[in-house]
């Protein structure tokens, strides 16, 4: 007979053997002594080289002809729409279901995030919704392959063409991810990356600005380091802020990629693991396969919970369950970006020019991230490192709570 781990039984997911995240890979603890040794911490004098190594392994890795290696992905963000000239009063458009920086990065430069519904399939921007919030002042787009699920490019990028709109590829979950065997972060005109602790790919904080633009690139570069251009320590060719990574932060990252390819090889291979292992179970669901992706970063694996099929068990319940079982999983981005405190009409008006149309941000209500907040269970990038056999037992909770709900309700 079954007893649930809330009710003092014993957990479903013993097996779930979850790696210490972030780890500290062969090579990390050697490439960072060997910054501290060199006493060359920061990239703008000669003997430094840690950070050049990372932007050209990066750019490597996502065939990309440019990386501008940056302090973490919210600047990341604020240097590439700065490098696409955004100007106080445009207006970008920006899905409601990511982290905040997506859209205070608009913000930042006194430019006005407009909300796209996203596909509550995917929780990506829906390319049919991308009409309805272009005005006469939209000038681009970012955004967000969001958990490393990429965005449709094949839907969206006509769309963004028709209305000549750019886009910037919010990438910071989507590290190794692939969209028709070209690595995201390329595919638009500028892409951003976040190496957060969290992030599949971590060095604590860190970020990069990707392109195959040499123009962009070259602004890029005068815009992380405070409008340097010519190695003159002295000479400011832009008022810009300083972005920059440090030594350390590339030494570390240099062996962290190393180990990207093979780390998300286990995911992948684990993904399809626990897939199986939930395909039986009634309306509980993950995004759709599509051969279209022809390889999976990850920084979080989302499911769609009804509570409906669980004899009408609440997902906070569910979750407060799972966890119980030893899976640590939680409910993402609760909220739409336009209900968080930050936004409102009058606290956006603040920052744009007295002619900007800034719209009525708590009024807004986009029935695709409704969904997709009140629905998603997400799990951390790391539970796909497990074992096969640990990822395997969380789809035995998710079953032992299925058939335990009705005493939860
Ligand atoms: C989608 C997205 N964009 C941007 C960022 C910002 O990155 P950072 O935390 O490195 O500033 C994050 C961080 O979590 C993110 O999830």
């Amino acid at each position: 007979m079954d007893e649930l781990a809330l009710r003092g039984g014993p957990e479903a997911a013993q097996a779930l053997d979850i790696p210490d995240w972030p780890r500290c890979p062969d090579g990390a603890r050697e490439n960072v002594l060997d910054v501290l040794e060199s006493e060359s911490w920061c990239r703008v004098y000669d003997d430094a080289q840690w950070v050049d190594r990372f932007e050209e392994r990066f750019a490597d890795y996502h065939d990309a002809d440019h990386a501008i290696a940056v302090a973490n992905g919210t600047v990341a963000l604020e240097v590439a729409l700065r490098m696409l000239d955004v100007q106080p009063g445009d207006e970008v458009l920006v899905p409601p279901y990511t982290f905040i920086a997506t859209a205070s990065a608009v913000t930042s430069l006194s430019a006005v995030p407009r909300f796209v519904d996203v596909d509550p399939d995917t929780y990506n921007v829906d390319p049919d919704a991308v009409a309805d919030a272009v005005t006469d002042r939209t000038v681009g787009m970012v955004g967000v392959h969001v958990a490393g699920y990429p965005m449709d490019f094949d839907a969206l990028l006509p769309v963004l063409d028709d209305y000549d709109l750019f886009l910037v590829e919010d990438a910071a979950h989507a590290q190794g991810t692939e969209w028709r065997g070209e690595k995201v972060g390329t595919i638009g005109d500028v892409g951003t990356f976040s190496f957060q602790e969290s992030k599949s790919l971590a060095g604590g904080e860190g970020g990069i600005v990707v392109t195959d633009d040499d123009v962009l690139a070259e602004r890029g570069q005068l815009l992380h380091n405070i409008g340097r251009q010519d190695g003159s320590v002295y000479r400011h060719y832009e008022l810009a802020s300083n972005a920059r990574m440090t030594e350390f932060q590339g030494a570390l990252l240099c062996a962290q990629l190393d180990e990207l390819p093979a780390e998300n090889e286990t995911r992948r291979h684990n993904e399809r693991a626990l897939r199986e292992e939930i395909a039986d179970v009634d309306d509980i669901s993950a995004k759709p396969e599509d051969d279209r992706i022809t390889a999976r970063g990850y920084c979080l694996f989302d499911l769609a919970y009804d509570p409906d099929a669980f004899d009408g068990l609440s997902r906070d319940r569910f979750i407060e369950a799972l966890n119980a079982e030893g899976v640590p999983a939680g409910t993402g981005y609760a909220i739409p970006l336009y209900r968080q405190p930050a936004f409102s009409r009058a606290t956006v008006e603040a920052l744009v020019p007295a002619d900007a149309d800034v719209p009525a941000y708590r009024s807004l209500h986009l029935p695709g991230v409704e969904e997709v907040c009140a629905t998603t269970v997400t799990m951390p990038h790391e539970v796909l490192l497990a074992s096969e056999a640990g990822v395997r037992s969380v789809g035995d909770a998710v079953r032992k709570i299925r058939r335990c709900a009705p005493e939860l309700v």
